[in-house]
């Protein structure tokens, strides 16, 4: 039996891609928050005659141990694990800089570390799997934003707008690093812009640009359950590639600054010694 992992799991696409994947059959370990989301997701699970197969793991993402001991707790109860999808999203684009208990900035945190410490720490109990499939969902390749080498948490000139761009850019350059460290690895690892798609996402703006968003979603997003169905077809039958982008089925060019392989080692190494610190 197939074990999918999501965070993110319990709403929106990662929601999706987790009911999907218990019709299919597989055993599928849904990571979030929310309590509620996850009873709400075992119920779901209960319907489809899969509550054997559905597992809720509540984990806050934003914070390095706590995705440190998510991991300790899937390897310990699944012998391999076939995709890891990587959802787990909050876009902070207005408001104040936040900063987490152990020092990160509130993005860097949840929308770059978490995924890090993840993909990294999930890696040898995926390589036991026939065809592992890491797919980190967000907005690859876009060429706005950029690391801020010598201030990644943005202590100074802090814009949510900023940090959120530079989480995509931290993700691009964590998948090329991936398989550039990884050259023997069977894992292939997909950077996944779903395009726009009608989530909850929004509930979490403030009221005004809520409103806006919900409205142009209203007009132009595709439904969750349409969105997985390409989502599923490359987790399914992933590329030969060790690394590669994609908008919903439109393969990205990779010779763009976005993924470069230096800037992707450098991150590796500066996210390692950052991580490293914060060892219990
Ligand atoms: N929707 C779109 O149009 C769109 C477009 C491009 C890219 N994307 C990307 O697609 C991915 C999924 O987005 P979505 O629209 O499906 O979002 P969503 O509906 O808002 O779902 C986000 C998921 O992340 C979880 N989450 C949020 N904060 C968390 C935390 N601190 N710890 C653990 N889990 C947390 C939420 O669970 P809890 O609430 O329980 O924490 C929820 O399950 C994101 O990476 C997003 O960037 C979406």
């Amino acid at each position: 039996m197939q074990t999918v992992v999501i965070t993110g799991g319990t709403d929106g696409l990662g929601g999706g891609l987790a009911a999907h994947y218990l019709r299919r059959g597989a055993r599928v370990v849904a990571v979030g928050s929310t309590p509620a989301k996850g009873q709400a997701l075992l119920r779901q699970a209960a319907a489809l005659s899969a509550a054997d197969r559905a597992v809720f793991l509540r984990a806050d993402l934003t914070s390095v141990t706590a995705a440190r001991e998510l991991v300790t707790a899937i390897r310990s109860t699944c012998p391999s694990v076939d995709k890891l999808v990587l959802c787990a999203q909050r876009y902070r684009l207005f408001g104040p800089r936040a900063v987490t208990p152990e020092g990160f900035e509130h993005s860097f945190a949840l929308a770059y570390l978490s995924r890090y410490i993840l993909s990294h720490g999930l890696r040898e109990a995926m390589e036991s799997a026939p065809r592992p499939v890491i797919m980190n969902v967000g907005i690859p390749g876009t060429p706005l934003g950029r690391i801020h080498w010598d201030d990644p948490q943005l202590t100074r000139r802090y814009s949510g707008t900023r940090a959120t761009l530079q989480s995509f850019r931290a993700n691009d350059l964590l998948g090329v690093a991936f398989a550039a460290l990884y050259a023997d690895t069977p894992i292939r690892y997909v950077g996944y812009h779903p395009g726009v798609v009608s989530t909850g996402m929004p509930d979490h703006l403030p009221p005004p640009v809520r409103a806006l968003t919900k409205a142009s979603f209203a007009l132009i997003a595709t439904s969750v359950t349409k969105a997985v169905t390409p989502m599923a077809r490359l987790l399914d039958d992933p590329p030969g590639e060790r690394f590669t982008a994609y908008r919903t089925t439109r393969r990205l060019p990779l010779k763009v600054p976005a993924f470069d392989r230096e800037a992707a080692l450098r991150l590796h190494r500066l996210t390692d010694e950052l991580v490293s610190r914060r060892r219990p």
